[in-house]
């Protein structure tokens, strides 16, 4: 078996991916709300991530913003409220030897909205800042630092997530339309899994529920 979830190719190639599969308990909420370029003011997103975030301790977010309650904050624009003011993939990468109990993933949307961060900066962009790799490479680097039973929590125009791959299990799905033409804002919550946590999901074991239990450390071996 291969150390990390990361180093299977497939899902699929994944041992105990049958239980991954397995989604009896996921919860799907869909509450209308305006829409608002500032995702944490949106009211049932700001509920959904102060349930699962708490008071920030120990959480990461490398695309804060004007409003991210995480302890570790990153936003390439300097007039964001964050600790640091660089590209993602960098923030994370020098985050050395730490782990953290949770990451708010709320990047750009598209290609496009990328574009226009990065020229209102005046960055230059690069290919591979405008296509699926751009959220890939930060995701890959940021889920080896998440604790295991810590969580992801994902906005944007789908519901992908961390994923399976990254050794992620969907728990929750909040849609929000926001009416007329406008994109739904969909934030899935996800949870970092373990051969003992999957051994829970498989005896169906109350493992689930984020709100009356710690994050903190799992055991590693059943
Ligand atoms: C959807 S907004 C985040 C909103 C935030 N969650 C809030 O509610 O205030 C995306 C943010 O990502 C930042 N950003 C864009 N490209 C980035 C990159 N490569 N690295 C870090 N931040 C980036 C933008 O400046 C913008 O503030």
């Amino acid at each position: 078996m291969k150390e990390n979830y990361n180093d299977y190719r497939r899902t699929s190639d994944m041992p105990n991916f049958e239980m991954f599969k397995k989604q009896d308990t996921l919860k799907i909420k869909r509450i209308w709300a305006m829409p608002n370029k500032w995702t944490f003011q949106i009211k049932p997103i700001k509920e959904i991530v102060d349930r699962y975030v708490g008071d920030g301790n120990g959480w990461i977010d490398p695309f804060a913003g004007m409003n991210s309650p995480a302890e570790f904050t990153n936003d390439l624009n300097p007039k964001a409220k964050a600790k640091y003011h660089m590209k993602a993939i960098d923030f994370i990468k020098q985050m050395n030897g730490q782990v953290f109990k949770g990451v708010l993933f709320d990047p750009p949307y598209s290609g496009r909205q990328i574009k226009e961060c990065y020229t209102d900066l005046h960055i230059d962009v690069q290919r591979d800042d405008t296509n699926s790799f751009f959220y890939y490479s930060v995701k890959r680097e940021i889920a080896p630092k998440i604790v295991d039973g810590g969580y992801a929590i994902c906005c944007g125009w789908n519901s992908g997530g961390f994923g399976g791959k990254l050794g992620f299990r969907l728990v929750e799905v909040l849609i929000v339309p926001h009416g007329s033409a406008h994109n739904d804002t969909i934030i899935t919550i996800e949870r970092k899994m373990n051969q003992s946590l999957l051994l829970a999901v498989n005896n169906k074991e109350d493992w689930l529920h984020p709100t009356d239990k710690s994050v903190g450390i799992r055991p590693t071996i059943l």
